[in-house]
């Protein structure tokens, strides 16, 4: 039977330390991780006659001074060239470095953790997929005056003997998009009218009608989710910021008080407002009674799927992250040769990532880390890279070699990451915490890649109980 529940609202102050989000070295540097940074400044001063600038803790050598490297970076050797021996140095000095670089040299700095963010159960429906499931519909407002409003869709299986793990998803276009249930609320933000049933860059009430298909060839078996034991959590980039070089609204424009001198697109990025999203979503389930709080697993696909790494890397709550034909920019390497370039992905998507970033165009080689380096920051937790054998463009054999050149941290932290091994054969789940997949197919989310993320979250935490 549905019921409407009475509006239930939960404030979420944030923590006087960031001890908990990993991107906390950089906003509140550790004593370590400051003075890493002020050495590594000096050295810049000192090498450098172009980096004549200010020395800060922040600052780093010009793209054009950094040496090409045609190999992927070790991500145990330090700026400086120093080793890291140990896992204390690891999480004391290599962490926080490699996530000051690739803030500054990439993705933008991840914006701020909201002050105090207000989360409101506003519907919660107990006979969702043929009664298998509750719908839980929270509204997560991440501020005042215009901060962007996230609607998390939270679907619990209605039999769960405990607190279920869940899969936090971020979806193109809307809630409504995965389901035609009429009782999930319409996206509102600016949609590409390659979602079904926008119009105008509006979503109607025709999304529902289209069928439970987020963008052209995603699919999100709920009910198998739900059958598995496990929960799902989604939310819209829309919500978030809007999939488009525009700057006039979003989650930047909203920071920067509607100030247009600090909103400047050089310091932004896009995929860094998603990850911020995902962290927000974190914070509320961490909450939820329901949700087991250890186990979340950040899940997207394609350009939702480099957000996902994004935040996963940054954010030490997310347990495990699968990263789904995420390419260029995300779980294939800057440097790879097949498929798309670094200054395809630029210059397709702009507003993806931050103006340095462009500046690494025609030399990829000169960037001082590559995607192996965001694996590496996940360690020791799980990441899973999945693939379509037809998906050239997000270069499948690539990834592998992201994984493996992650593998080494794993290593260093008492895990098993990835054994050195060729590729695995299609239909294959190869690795233990770094897994690898690939299938027949090209560009698409099936319910059988949702098999196989499931197998691989039972591998690492164990069957839901049912
Ligand atoms: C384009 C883009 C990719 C991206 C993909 C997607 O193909 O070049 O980088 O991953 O869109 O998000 O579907």
């Amino acid at each position: 039977m549905a019921k409407l529940f009475k509006a239930i609202s939960v404030s979420i102050v944030a923590p006087r330390s960031f001890a908990k989000r990993a991107g906390s070295p950089i906003i509140r540097p550790t004593m370590n991780a400051a003075w890493v940074m002020l050495f590594v400044a000096m050295l810049c001063v000192l090498l450098s006659s172009g980096c004549s600038t200010t020395p800060g803790p922040r600052s780093f050598p010009a793209p054009a001074a950094l040496p090409p490297c045609a190999a992927l970076p070790d991500p145990l050797v330090m700026l400086d060239g120093r080793r890291v021996s140990s896992p204390g140095q690891w999480y004391d000095q290599r962490r926080p470095e490699l996530m000051a670089l690739f803030q500054h040299y990439m993705y933008g700095t991840l914006p701020p953790k909201p002050a105090q963010m207000r989360a409101r159960v506003v519907a919660e429906f107990d006979d969702f997929a043929g009664g298998k499931a509750t719908l839980r519909l929270i509204t997560l407002e991440t501020g005042s005056n215009g901060a962007p409003q996230i609607n998390l869709m939270l679907v619990l299986p209605n039999h769960r003997p405990g607190r279920v793990p869940v899969f936090l998803g971020l979806n193109f276009c809307g809630n409504q998009s995965l389901t035609d249930d009429p009782r999930v609320p319409l996206a509102r933000g600016w949609l590409t009218s390659l979602c079904k049933g926008c119009s105008n860059n509006v979503v109607t009430e025709a999304a529902r009608s289209a069928g439970a298909a987020d963008w052209p060839g995603d699919e999100w078996p709920i009910a198998d989710i739900v059958e598995r034991g496990y929960g799902l959590a989604t939310f819209c980039s829309c919500d978030i910021d809007s999939d488009r070089p525009d700057v006039s609204d979003g989650l930047y424009q909203w920071l920067a008080g509607g100030d247009p001198a600090r909103n400047r697109p050089a310091d932004r990025g896009t995929i860094a407002a998603w990850a911020w999203g995902f962290q927000c979503c974190v914070d509320y389930l961490e909450t939820d009674p329901a949700v087991d709080p250890r186990h979340i697993a950040a899940l997207g696909h394609s350009r939702n799927g480099k957000a996902a790494l994004l935040a996963a890397a940054f954010d030490d709550r997310i347990a495990l992250v699968v990263v789904h034909q995420a390419g260029c920019g995300g779980s294939a390497p800057s440097r790879g040769k097949t498929g798309e370039q670094l200054h395809d992905v630029n210059r397709s998507f702009p507003h993806w990532f931050n103006a340095e970033f462009k500046q690494f165009n025609d030399c990829p080689q000169r960037l001082p880390f590559d995607q192996n380096c965001l694996v590496a920051l996940c360690a020791p937790r799980a990441v899973l890279f999945s693939n379509g054998q037809a998906d050239q463009w997000a270069n499948p054999a690539g990834q592998f070699d992201v994984l493996q050149a992650a593998a080494p941290v794993y290593r260093l932290l008492g895990v098993d990451g990835l054994a050195p091994q060729p590729m695995p054969a299609p239909g294959q789940l190869a690795g233990d915490h770094l897994g690898y997949y690939i299938r027949p197919g090209g560009h698409s989310m099936t319910p059988a890649d949702w098999t196989m993320f499931m197998d691989f979250a039972d591998r690492q935490w164990g069957k839901p109980a049912r």
